[in-house]
């Protein structure tokens, strides 16, 4: 959907709906993340984030670092970084390898020029000033250090935005229900280059298209459910909507042998 309303970026920035219900845990984030697995071609994207810190040397700031995918990753590969995990939800940092702070992108605590990169990646779309939260990761990176920020595509998923549509309209019993929540779309992959571009002389776009294809429709129904802290951003009743986009999966695959979700996500490497 591209409703960008004051609603919706008031619901994708809601502190409350974050740090208490979204990312109180990984649960709901682990779903999506999990979904990747029945991706091809398949990206190793911590390896990703290890080969564009080839050049770093000193302190890594993962700011809204979720669950740790890329700060456990980045402790193995490069044991010479100090690596500091920040995020608002302090549920979430509970698996995290420390050190690690309760800590808001929109005002970090660190001092100026204090690490060599700092990451962003798949947050940005949650904050409320985006700007600010840019101006703040290039404040806290030394001179030549660098930023990179991660985010989809205004296009990425297609088809699960498409059966969202379908299973509400035969709840409510129209032909298309409303559009569920993107909770990219603050910052897609289409918009970050201008936002990042403000503030960065050089902004590199890596794009990972690919396609995941299930012969099971649990793990879809799982990435869905997973917007669950947003159900009520939708105008049409969460549950009832997921079991019906159950039966429609089902019998999809039942039909063709397969469901097959197009994606587009990528990295945005910055430097001065
Ligand atoms: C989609 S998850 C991404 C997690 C991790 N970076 C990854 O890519 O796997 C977004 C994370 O950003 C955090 N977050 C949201 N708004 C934030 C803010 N204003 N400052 C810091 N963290 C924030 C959330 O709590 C959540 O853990």
């Amino acid at each position: 959907m591209t409703d960008l309303s004051a609603n919706h970026s008031a619901a994708v920035t809601d502190r409350a709906i974050l740090a208490g219900r979204a990312y109180k845990t990984d649960h709901d984030l682990a779903a999506r993340q999990s979904l990747y697995q029945w991706q091809t071609p398949r990206y190793d994207l911590p390896g990703l984030v290890v080969e564009q810190l080839r050049q770093t040397h000193g302190a890594v700031a993962d700011v809204g670092c979720g669950n740790g995918k890329f700060i456990k990753r980045l402790q193995e590969d490069r044991p010479d970084l100090r690596l500091l995990g920040l995020d608002v939800s302090l549920g979430i940092l509970a698996g995290v390898p420390g050190p690690v702070a309760v800590a808001d992108a929109a005002g970090l605590p660190l001092r100026s020029a204090s690490v060599d990169a700092a990451l962003a990646l798949h947050m940005l779309y949650h904050v409320e000033d985006i700007p600010g939260a840019i101006s703040e990761l290039d404040r806290i990176v030394s001179e030549h250090g660098i930023v990179i920020a991660s985010t989809n595509s205004d296009r990425d998923k297609a088809q699960l935005d498409h059966l969202w549509e379908q299973a509400a309209g035969e709840v409510l019993g129209v032909e298309r229900g409303p559009s569920r929540i993107s909770l990219s779309a603050r910052f897609s992959l289409e918009k970050a280059p201008l936002l990042l571009g403000q503030v960065f002389a050089k902004v590199e776009t890596i794009k990972l298209p690919g396609t995941i294809a299930v012969r099971d429709p649990e793990p879809v129904i799982a990435h869905m459910t997973s917007y669950r802290a947003w159900a009520g951003q939708h105008d049409v009743p969460f549950e009832e909507t997921i079991g019906r986009a159950r039966e429609i999966l089902t019998a999809h695959i039942d039909r063709h042998g397969a469901f097959e979700i197009t994606c587009l996500g990528g990295f945005l490497v910055c430097s001065r």
